[in-house]
C-alpha cells in the first residue's frame, strides 16, 4: 500500500493563484504524454507518486491525453481510487477539452455542447464528481466567446469543476474572455499558456498576456518549460532513440537546428556556473516572474522528475545572468500551439 512520504510539504514552496484564495506548487506535473498505453503503468505510477511525494500538489491533465485520448485520464481515476484515495483533498486535478475527442462536428472546439459532454465523459474516466480545474483548451474563433465562457460556468455552478479557466488564448481574446465571464459572474481563475527560453510568446506585444494576466489578477500555470526536452542536455550530441523527438509527434525533429543547439550550449554553459542542470534553470527562468504562478512541466522517468524539481534549489537570478540568458533565449518557431487556433 502506497503511504504518503510525510515530509511531502518541506520542499515546495507555493505561490497563490491570481487573485484567488488557491495556491500552485512552483512545479506542477503534466500527463500529456508518457500517460498512456505505450507506457508502462508502474512507470507511470511511479512518476505520479514521486511527484505527490515531493509536494507537487497539482496534476495537469485533458480529455485527450494518452495515447489514445482519454488513457491518461482513466490511469489516473484508477490511481484516484486506489493509492491516492486518501489524498484527494490534498490535490489539485484540472482537465481540458478544446482539441478532437470524438468524430463528427461535436467532438472538438468550443461549443457548450462539446464542453459539456467532454467532462462528464473526462469524469467518468477520472472515477471523480468533479475536477479542481476545468478548461477552454484553446481559443474557438467560430464560437460566440460568450457561448464557451457560459459552458464553463455551468461547469463551476453545477458543481463539476471548482474553477475555470482557458489555454493558448491569446491575449486580446483574454480580456475579452475576462469581461464576459465577469459579466456571467464568473471569476476565470487561471491561464494555461506555453512559454519557454525558446518559446517568448506571452512576453510580447502591448499589451503582452502577461500584463494582461498582471492587471487582471489572473493565475498563470506556463506549460514546456522545457521546450518538450530541447531545453535539457540530451540533444546537445544528437537524438536520443528513446527521446520524444526521436518519435518525430509533437517535437519535430526539425527544431533542433545548428543555431538551437549553439544556443543550448550556451544556455548549459550559463547554468552549470549557477550549479544546475539546463533543466533546472530554464524552469526556474520561467519561475523568475511573479505573475507565473506555477511551471507545468511533464516527465517519462522518476529520474527526470527529480532532476527537474531540483531548480527549486536556485530559483534567484543576477541582472548578470539574466541578461547573458536573453542573448540566446530567442524564439526558435517552437510554439505548434499558435496554428492550432482556427
Ligand atoms: N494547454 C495545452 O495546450 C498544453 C499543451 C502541451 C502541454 N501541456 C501541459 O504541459 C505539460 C508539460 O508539457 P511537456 O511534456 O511538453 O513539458 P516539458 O517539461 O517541456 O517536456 C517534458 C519532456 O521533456 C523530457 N524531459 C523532462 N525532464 C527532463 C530532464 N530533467 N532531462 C531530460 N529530459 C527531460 C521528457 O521527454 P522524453 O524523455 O520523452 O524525451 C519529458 O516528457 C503537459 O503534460 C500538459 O499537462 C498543455
Amino acid at each position: 500500500m502506497y503511504l504518503a512520504n510525510p515530509a511531502r510539504y518541506d520542499r515546495m514552496s507555493y505561490r497563490r493563484c491570481g487573485a484567488s484564495g488557491l495556491d500552485l506548487p512552483l512545479i506542477s506535473l503534466g500527463l500529456w504524454q508518457n500517460f498512456g498505453r505505450t507506457t508502462a503503468l508502474e512507470t507511470q505510477r511511479e512518476i505520479i507518486l514521486a511527484a505527490f511525494d515531493a509536494g507537487v500538489t497539482h496534476i495537469d491533465l485533458a480529455n485527450n491525453y494518452g495515447p489514445p485520448p482519454g488513457a491518461a485520464e482513466t490511469m489516473f481515476g484508477a490511481l484516484l481510487e486506489t493509492d491516492l484515495a486518501p489524498y484527494r483533498d490534498e490535490l489539485v486535478i484540472s482537465t481540458k477539452a478544446g482539441y478532437l475527442m470524438w468524430p463528427g462536428p461535436y467532438g472538438e472546439w468550443g461549443s457548450r455542447k462539446y464542453l459539456r459532454n467532454s467532462l462528464d465523459a473526462s469524469l467518468r474516466r477520472l472515477r471523480s464528481d468533479h475536477v479542481d480545474i476545468f478548461y477552454s483548451h484553446r481559443l474557438d474563433p467560430s464560437t460566440p466567446l460568450h457561448e464557451t465562457m457560459g459552458a464553463l460556468k455551468y461547469a463551476v455552478d453545477s458543481g463539476k469543476a471548482i474553477y475555470a479557466g482557458i489555454s493558448s488564448y491569446p491575449a486580446e481574446q483574454t480580456t475579452e474572455a475576462l469581461d464576459i465571464a465577469a459579466g456571467m459572474g464568473l471569476d476565470l481563475l487561471i491561464h494555461q499558456p506555453s512559454y519557454s527560453m525558446l518559446n517568448r510568446w506571452v512576453e510580447q506585444g502591448e499589451p503582452s498576456l502577461l500584463d494582461v494576466l498582471g492587471e487582471r489578477r489572473m493565475g498563470a500555470i506556463v506549460f514546456s518549460p522545457l521546450a518538450q526536452g530541447l531545453l535539457t542536455g540530451k540533444y546537445l550530441d544528437g537524438v536520443p532513440e528513446d527521446s520524444r523527438a526521436a518519435r518525430d509527434g509533437s517535437f519535430k525533429k526539425s527544431f533542433i537546428t545548428p543555431e538551437v543547439v549553439e544556443r543550448l550550449r550556451a544556455l548549459a554553459t550559463i547554468a552549470e556556473g549557477r550549479g544546475q542542470t539546463l533543466a533546472q534553470m530554464a524552469i526556474a527562468w520561467t519561475l523568475r516572474d511573479e505573475r507565473v504562478t506555477s511551471a507545468l512541466i511533464g516527465a517519462s522517468s522518476v529520474s527526470q522528475l527529480h532532476d527537474s524539481l531540483g531548480a527549486l534549489d536556485n530559483l534567484s537570478f543576477t541582472d548578470e545572468e539574466l541578461a547573458e540568458i536573453d542573448r540566446h533565449a530567442v524564439d526558435a518557431d517552437i510554439n505548434i500551439w499558435k496554428a492550432r487556433s482556427r
